[in-house]
């Protein structure tokens, strides 16, 4: 209930209460360098009733405007996460996040929207979406929804269609694992992308190959491995490999976009750099435990603290993070891509030193999924048990700039881009989110790159007892966030309304569709070209 929330630490959840400022809907934020992912200037940004009115330098207001000084500080279009799980009920019970806590650790973090799995009830899309708007009623910042397919018939095509044209839906998630719960087979793999093309909805796999996972389980408990390393041995990056180049082709017959989830191998990333630079239209989206994290842990003698590392695909070996974050870089900064391969280049296919200092991945998620230590229990016995899933939604902002910013890989603007702007055009709310121009909603965060953040289950956000970040710090501190034109976190310190967060409704046909009915024209034009044959002799 509210009160409840209102008596948790730290928060301030009635909007009379008086130290909040959320009665402000007037604010200038002062002197900070605007950052967009095209450009960065030292400006004002002036912001009313949620919308940013103007963005130049020296702006000039009257009294009742609050005033946020940004000299010194880099001020950014809020993160938009694709890729987050929150109430979702998994593997037999319920992930500790609601939207309440889920959306307050993201503001914390800097994260001012969050487009989340809904997963359908008993295969129904229409009962799917009725719940997840039930479980967001308390959100407290801006959201949307990509949906699971999880069965096929003729309700679940016409559904799909509906939630296109009706609910503001356009990606739908295919799980290409899970075997005996959410896994779908080729064949609906295949209708699905074609409905998926027919609507220009983005269709998203979770690529690793189910059956095999099921053999590598089986595999691991003959041999008496029932603990979390079982987990990572049981499901190697070859099965998430052979899953995405499989999705990859798929894609490539129906000629339609796709976008793959949580890239955890450089198996997977290598099979998405060589279909886009073939010019194929395919998304790779690397989380940020992915990122940063190795599998290590999951040989922790210590079965609370491994357990907290399972998720699948699981954490990889240090060198696909690092092969990960390469990808993530640019041209601009090539040298250093250059450099970094070589340490791994020679052990995987010889296009490595080729592909992977092109545009491999263009943005960060997290998949933020978190249970606590007693639903993470359920596997004592048998990894196959552990609920999947990390935390992350608070610690992204974070994590990816000490990482890719303060370590010199990538520039300022591409933070944004990475961590925002290109999460906006994919999903096509692009430039009403992702962006700090004129007439974009008011989600907006102020980052003092001189501060520090350090990561503890005691000080974060979400309802989780761990966090598998425990303990990292890192030079770069979002300071102030703003969301719907309301500052919402400063002094390390919440000022959230439940109920203030909208559902943001995403329409179909992005641009990875740009030019798929041209290609598709072409084609059938090709086919009809008629084929001269002699006559068989009588
Ligand atoms: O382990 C994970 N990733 N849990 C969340 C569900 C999914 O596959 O995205
Ligand atoms: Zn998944
Ligand atoms: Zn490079
Ligand atoms: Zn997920």
């Amino acid at each position: 209930s509210i009160s409840e929330l209102n008596t948790m630490q730290g928060f301030c959840a009635v909007a009379s209460d008086s130290d909040c400022s959320s009665s402000f809907t007037k604010i200038l934020i002062k002197g900070g360098t605007v950052v967009n992912a095209h450009h960065k200037e030292v400006a004002d940004v002036y912001i009313e009733d949620g919308i940013i009115v103007s963005v130049r330098p020296n702006i000039k207001v009257g009294d009742e405007v609050k005033i946020v000084d940004a000299t010194g500080k880099y001020v950014m279009p809020g993160g938009i996460d694709p890729h987050t799980h929150l109430e979702m009920e998994f593997m037999g019970t319920v992930m500790i996040d609601d939207f309440f806590t889920g959306q307050a650790a993201a503001l914390a973090g800097g994260t001012t929207m969050h487009i989340d799995f809904i997963i359908p009830v008993n295969g129904s899309l229409s009962a799917g979406f009725d719940s997840y708007i039930k479980k967001a009623k308390n959100a407290v910042m801006d959201y949307g929804f990509h949906m699971a397919i999880t069965k096929w018939d003729e309700e679940v095509a016409k559904d799909m269609e509906l939630m296109v044209k009706e609910n503001g839906i356009n990606s739908f998630k295919f799980f290409m694992a899970y075997k005996g719960a959410l896994m779908v087979n080729d064949e609906l793999l295949m209708q699905g992308l074609v409905k998926c093309k027919s609507l220009g909805a983005l269709a998203m796999v979770h690529a690793e190959n189910g059956d095999a996972i099921a053999e590598g389980q089986k595999r691991m408990i003959d041999l008496g491995i029932t603990g979390p390393e079982g987990h990572s041995l049981s499901r190697p990056p070859v099965l998430e490999g052979e899953a995405t180049a499989r999705a990859i082709r798929l894609a490539s017959f129906v000629n339609t976009p796709l976008y793959v989830v949580h890239v955890m191998s450089i198996d997977a990333m290598e099979e998405i750099a060589v279909a886009r630079k073939a010019g194929q239209r395919v998304i790779g989206e690397p989380v940020v435990s992915g990122l940063v994290l190795d599998e290590s842990w999951l040989w922790d003698p210590d079965f609370t603290t491994a357990a907290k590392y399972v998720m699948s695909p699981p954490i990889r070996k240090a060198e696909h993070g690092k092969a990960l974050q390469a990808a993530l870089t640019t041209g601009t900064l090539q040298p250093f891509c250059d450099q970094k391969l070589s340490e791994f280049g020679q052990r995987h296919s010889p296009f490595s030193q080729q592909i992977l200092n092109i545009f491999s991945v263009l943005l960060v998620g997290t998949d933020h999924c978190a249970w606590n230590s007693t639903q993470k229990a359920l596997g004592i016995d048998d990894f196959r048990k552990i609920p999947n899933g990390v935390n992350g939604i608070e610690e992204r902002m974070h994590l990816v700039w000490d990482t890719m910013v303060e370590s010199g890989k990538i520039s300022v603007t591409d933070y944004v881009r990475i961590t925002s702007t290109e999460c906006a055009r994919i999903f096509n709310i692009y430039p009403r989110k992702g962006a700090i121009l004129e007439g974009s909603d008011a989600d907006i965060i102020i980052l003092n790159p001189n501060a520090t953040f350090k990561i503890t289950a005691a000080s974060h956000h979400s309802r989780s007892d761990t966090n598998v970040f425990e303990g990292m710090t890192g030079k770069g501190k979002v300071e102030v966030t703003i969301s719907g034109g309301r500052v919402v976190w400063e002094n390390n310190k919440l000022n959230i309304m439940p109920g203030s967060g909208r559902y943001i409704r995403m329409p179909p046909y992005g641009y990875l569709f740009d030019g798929i009915d041209k290609a598709d024209a072409a084609y059938l034009a090709s086919l009809h070209a008629p084929v001269h044959r002699t006559k068989a002799a009588a």
